[in-house]
């Protein structure tokens, strides 16, 4: 799960795309086989793979399955074309929140407005080979995005991390786990405190087996003990990833995000985002407009196959929610960091380079 990526999050091998099944971690790792896009589709709104770069990157390759299960049905290029407009519109649907998925779907889609009219063995090659380039673009991001943020992760830090914005949700290294490993490889001494994440645990199974695998001293906590450690004075500074960050520079990450960095502010603990250039969507002029997904009372009333609650109880479980902009003192991303983020901001940092 280094750079090197010891343990990928997907590999892609014979046409077909092998994704590490996310819900079984940390008990067993297991690769789910996809070979037709609707599979893909359903490992990501099942949450086999999740974490924003990651549902994007999985998608890409959902397209490229597509792609080659149309050339084994022995479509012509019409065909084809019809069949990958489907294959898009279903991939599309599979999750809401996070923009990495749009982002890489329309890359896809712009590919194939470009080269349309190749043969269907062309279209195919092509379709994976772009796939593969966001993969590979996104770890480097997140290098590159590890450096920016590690200048910003004193020695001796504690830092507060919620959900897993780590090396399994994306391409590999990770977002705010990234900025935690390039802060650990310039020999900065840090502390990780890892919320469990409810209610699908993605903190306490995914973060802390990756701060377990990579030898990172971490604590686990239960999301309620993060406003308690920081009223110790125990925390120094919060990280945490994004699904979405609309142009005013409001942040949608995993539920839960918003009262730390409430809490953060009351306790004058410096809030910062992580997150790739593919998760900020200028589309949207505040974090009003991002569609927040709901997800199944199941995943709430049962943990691991027990019942936690009496039936007929009232679940609601919204993903996700919104931190609005003046709460977060950065957004660290590949291209820089932006303090204070707001419009401005964020269009001068996509006309950059
Ligand atoms: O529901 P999930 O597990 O897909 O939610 C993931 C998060 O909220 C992450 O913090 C976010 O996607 C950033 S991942 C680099």
């Amino acid at each position: 799960m280094t750079a090197e990526n010891e343990l990928l999050t997907m590999y892609w091998d014979n046409e077909c795309l092998y994704m590490l099944d996310q819900r079984l971690l940390p008990h067993r790792v297991e690769y789910l086989a996809c070979r037709k896009y609707p599979e893909v589709a359903g490992a990501i709104r099942d949450m086999a793979v999740r974490g924003a770069p990651a549902i994007g990157i999985a998608a890409a390759f959902g397209m490229a399955i597509a792609a080659y299960e149309g050339l084994a049905k022995g479509y012509d290029q019409p065909q084809m074309q019809a069949h990958l407009t489907g294959a898009a519109k279903e991939l599309f649907k599979s999750r809401p929140t996070a923009v990495n998925l749009a982002w890489a779907l329309e890359r896809l889609n712009r590919w194939l407005s470009d080269n349309a009219g190749l043969p269907p063995q062309e279209t195919a090659a092509g379709l994976l080979l772009e796939a593969e380039k966001i993969y590979a673009e996104d770890l480097a991001n997140n290098r590159l995005l590890g450096i920016n943020g590690a200048a910003l992760v004193p020695d001796g830090s504690c830092i507060l991390t919620h959900c897993n914005a780590g090396a399994l949700a994306t391409g590999g290294y990770g977002t705010a786990l990234g900025v935690v490993r390039a802060a650990v490889e310039e020999g900065k001494d840090v502390h990780v405190y890892i919320d469990e994440t409810r209610p699908l645990l993605q903190g306490a199974r995914l973060t802390a087996f990756e701060m377990i695998h990579e030898n990172i001293p971490a604590t686990l906590i239960t999301d309620n003990c993060a406003g308690y450690l920081m009223k110790q004075g125990k925390i120094d500074l919060i990280l945490v990833g994004a699904d979405r960050i609309a142009a005013n520079g409001d942040v949608a990450n995993k539920i839960g995000t918003y009262a730390l960095a409430v809490m953060a502010a009351y306790h004058a603990i410096p809030f910062y985002v992580a997150a790739p250039l593919s998760t900020i969507d200028l589309t949207l002029p505040s974090g009003e407009e991002i569609v927040i997904e709901e997800r199944s009372p199941e995943e709430v009333l049962y943990c691991g196959g027990q019942a936690l609650a009496p039936e007929g109880i009232n679940v609601y479980s919204p993903a996700f929610d919104v931190t609005p902009a003046g709460l977060i003192k950065a957004i660290i991303t590949e291209k820089g960091v932006v303090y204070s983020p707001d419009q401005e901001k964020l269009y001068k940092l996509f006309a950059k380079g």
